[in-house]
């Protein structure tokens, strides 16, 4: 008999990154990862995804730390694993679009500093706003990874796919991620686009989906056996739910198959040891809320990805409006196809999210409307997938301008100036572009900061008199 082809199937652990993005508001410390990571070092896992999405701006906000340190410590600690990181394309990881020399700036910084693989995305799939980050990582020697935001809508079909991803591929890509935010993937149809981009890329194709509808696990099976190179998961305590499907279980799923990772599975069970007192902590504290751990089946009828219905949630909660989430969740289908079928990631799931939680509080639809909104309309963002309506745009915007070039292109070099701003602050290169980011945050950031070392500096000293008095 002849012996089967074996084709071990690649992974990439994002328990670092969007595990507990996902499912703890992106509330897990670098000292919470720190001891673990000799281990995770050791499992052979393709790559780590361990920065970038929202952990840049939860640590500067929330965490009190600086996220570039994170990064040189979580560097210096994996010897041998690849690391990677989530961009926005043009938004970089902020909510806005910024010129060329700060998205250049960002990427040889981030690979400078540790980075291996940078997924880059654009909320809307227009390939424009990929374009200079793509370069960029080229240009620094990383792995420039496209994704393409997987949606659905009538203009979202297997051929749509298949051109963008030609176009992507001709680009520079890498490789090519499925990133489907909202776990809308369902099995067979996992099964047909991989074989599609299979029959019409080279470049290997990497698979990101989220269990919030319940099918991620099946959806990777049958794309694992549709020939999907890497594919995307969390380590158990992390994992389903919004989060991904769990890496024991896809590795045990695939042993003694011709797909087998290899991974030593006692040693996934020791690393698991280390996360599962982390996520009782999370329930205990009310931080990991159990309603996003289960199935939830509205996911597929209203295409909201897992981080989107817990801040969705929360955002209500302050409001004391809990018990109008399902009717937000009723309006954000409408205010999607009224804005172009953007697919439901940030910033377009803000940006969406929002506007239908205005809509239903305030009773009058579009009554209110965000500056966010505004811009999708007018084309801040990029192309939308289809044609927003001359009804909305008269409503949203009236008789303003929409711009159809790369919104980038209207932005001037703002670096300098940008530089010039927060001076006095600076105590590293990488300053600079945490302030480009996220300007107010990282201020009060490196107030922290500096308020910090004074309360130390004066003890050191001390210390220091008492050995060397002089
Ligand atoms: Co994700």
């Amino acid at each position: 008999m002849a012996e089967e082809i074996k084709r071990p199937v690649k992974i990439t652990d994002t328990i670092l990154r969007d595990a507990h993005q996902s499912l703890i508001a992106t509330r897990m410390k670098t000292e919470e990862m720190l001891p673990i990571i000799e281990k995770l070092d050791q499992v052979g896992y393709h790559s780590v995804e361990c920065w970038g999405g929202a952990t840049f701006d939860a640590c500067l906000r929330f965490l009190k730390e600086d996220p570039w340190d994170r990064l040189r410590q979580l560097r210096s600690g994996f010897k041998n694993t690849k690391l990677q990181m989530l961009l926005r394309g043009q938004n970089i990881l902020g909510y806005r679009h910024y010129a060329d020399d700060v998205v250049e700036y960002f990427v040889q910084k981030a690979v400078a500093n540790g980075i291996d693989i940078i997924r880059i995305f654009d909320a809307l799939n227009d390939i424009r706003n990929l374009d200079t980050a793509v370069k960029a990582t080229k240009r620094e020697g990383g792995h420039a990874q496209i994704a393409i935001s997987y949606t659905l809508s009538d203009i979202h079909t297997l051929d749509y796919y298949v051109n963008l991803s030609k176009e992507i591929e001709e680009m520079g890509a890498d490789s090519i991620c499925i990133k489907d935010m909202a776990g809308l993937l369902v099995p067979y149809e996992a099964e047909k686009l991989v074989k599609a981009l299979k029959a019409n890329i080279k470049v290997p194709i990497q698979l990101h989906g989220h269990y919030t509808s319940g099918v991620a696990a099946m959806s990777y099976l049958k794309a694992v056996e549709a020939g999907v190179d890497i594919i995307d998961t969390a380590m158990s305590p992390f994992a389903m739910g919004t989060a991904q499907p769990a890496t024991e279980v896809m590795v045990e799923t695939f042993k003694g198959t011709p797909f087998d990772t290899g991974y030593n599975q006692e040693l996934l069970a020791e690393i698991a040891d280390h996360f599962r007192p982390l996520r009782e902590e999370a329930l205990s504290t009310g931080l990991l809320n159990p309603k996003v751990l289960g199935v939830n089946i509205k996911t597929l009828l209203y295409q909201v990805p897992g981080g989107m219905l817990s801040n969705l949630l929360s955002q209500l909660q302050k409001q004391k409006a809990e018990d109008r989430f399902y009717e937000v969740l009723e309006e954000i289908p409408r205010v999607r196809a009224d804005y172009g079928y953007p697919p439901l990631v940030t910033p377009s799931s803000q940006i969406v999210g929002t506007q239908a939680v205005l809509n239903v509080l305030t009773g009058e639809r579009y009554k209110m409307v965000t500056k966010e909104s505004k811009s999708i309309v007018r084309g801040e963002y990029g192309r939308t997938p289809a044609p927003i309506s001359e009804k909305i745009k008269q409503k949203i915007i009236g008789d303003e301008k929409q711009i159809t070039c790369r919104p980038a292109d209207l932005i001037e070099p703002e670096l300098d100036k940008i530089e010039a701003e927060m001076l006095h602050y600076k105590e590293q290169d990488e300053d600079v572009l945490s302030y480009a980011l996220f300007s107010q945050v990282a201020e009060e950031f490196f107030k922290y900061r500096q308020a910090q070392k004074s309360k130390i500096d004066p003890k050191a000293a001390d210390e220091e008199n008492k050995v060397y008095p002089v």
